[in-house]
């Protein structure tokens, strides 16, 4: 059954092309007006899975729907329902900013093609470049008229394969803040990247998807927990001192930085052992003179469930 707050739910999908399984048994649910990243490296299914979910591509089994239509059974509904942004922008050269819209719109057989392409370029900060033609934009700008001309139809659900890939960070920033205020609105974003950043600071909720299975699930703040150990870096006077607290910290195998009299030592995060590594210092003699943490980051989440997962990749 699929409540009325679910926008995409996904059962068992299963995709091959020919030999090559790209997708194995994918179960993904995503809740209206939230953003969803399916985070993976080059390779491991990510324009597929939107392929699928946007009716280019037939599952070879399960079912996905979209706002409870079915995306084989029922795609024309489907596809009034949604829109897609694809990795490398899809717009007319020739042709300004702004008759590339007005165009998208009469196509739809929009009544207020005009308005609706004044109010777009208002909201994608386009309005100096809007009589400029598509040519002089950066990559930036295109990425962002692509978006633009994908809302026209006022999609429930914002299909993005890589948004800001190959932006400079500036355009990167930009970009976060349409989907976030896409989201604001009501709209359900699911969104593909490869940037960890990026998942970290947009989506609600993150899947990670490595040789066409998701590998982990959850919100940048579940993931992160996947790994419970950190690190703490203990910064001395000195070298004598330094070596003193690594010969004291002996059970910790604590690494040595001698070149910044520093030793990091992961730790389980407990407060039992913090107090009994500082304890031992001052017992010691040894003042700490710089103390930090470094919680885990999705990169180090990442990589510990990517290597956990190794396998033979289907790279090309
Ligand atoms: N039409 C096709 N025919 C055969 N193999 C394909 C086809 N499309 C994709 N593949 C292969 O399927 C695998 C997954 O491709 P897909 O494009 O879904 O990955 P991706 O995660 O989007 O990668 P990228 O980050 O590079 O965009 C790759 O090994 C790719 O070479
Ligand atoms: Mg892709």
């Amino acid at each position: 059954m699929i409540g009325t707050d679910i926008a995409i739910s996904v059962s068992g999908i299963e995709k091959s092309y020919k030999n090559l399984k790209v997708l194995k048994k994918i179960n993904v649910t995503v809740q209206k007006g939230s953003i969803f990243a399916l985070l993976g490296s080059n390779g491991s299914g990510k324009t597929t899975m939107i392929k699928i979910l946007t009716t280019l591509l037939k599952p070879d089994k399960g079912n996905a729907q979209i706002c409870g239509f079915d995306v084989v059974r029922q795609s024309d509904q489907v596809r009034g329902k949604i829109s897609l942004t694809g990795q490398s922008a899809a717009v007319d050269e020739i042709l300004t900013g702004r008759e590339n819209l007005r165009i998208i719109g009469k196509l739809r057989h929009l009544s207020d093609a005009n308005n609706k392409t004044d109010e777009l370029l208002e909201q994608f900060h386009l309005i100096d470049a809007a009589d400029r033609r598509v040519a002089t934009y950066s990559g930036g700008m295109r990425r962002k008229l692509d978006l633009a001309m994908s809302l026209i139809g006022t999609p429930s659900v914002v299909f993005l394969d890589e948004p800001t890939t190959g932006l400079d960070p500036q355009g990167r920033i930009s970009m976060w803040e349409i989907i976030r205020d896409l989201s604001h609105s009501g709209v359900t974003v699911f969104l593909t990247t490869q940037y960890l950043d990026e998942a970290d600071h947009l989506a609600d909720q993150i899947a990670i998807l490595n040789e066409g299975k998701i590998v982990a699930e959850g919100t940048a703040a579940e993931l992160k927990k996947m790994i419970p150990h950190g690190h703490i870096e203990l910064g001395f006077r000195d070298e004598k001192e330094v070596e003193l607290a690594r010969d004291l910290l002996d059970e910790y195998n604590a690494s040595l930085d001698e070149e910044h009299q520093t030793l990091t030592i992961a730790t389980d995060g407990s407060l039992k052992q913090m107090t009994n590594i500082l304890n031992r210092l001052e017992n010691g003699g040894i003042p700490v003179a710089v103390f930090s943490q470094k919680l885990p980051t999705l990169e180090d989440v990442f990589l510990t469930i990517i290597g956990k997962n190794k396998g033979k990749g289907h790279d090309a």
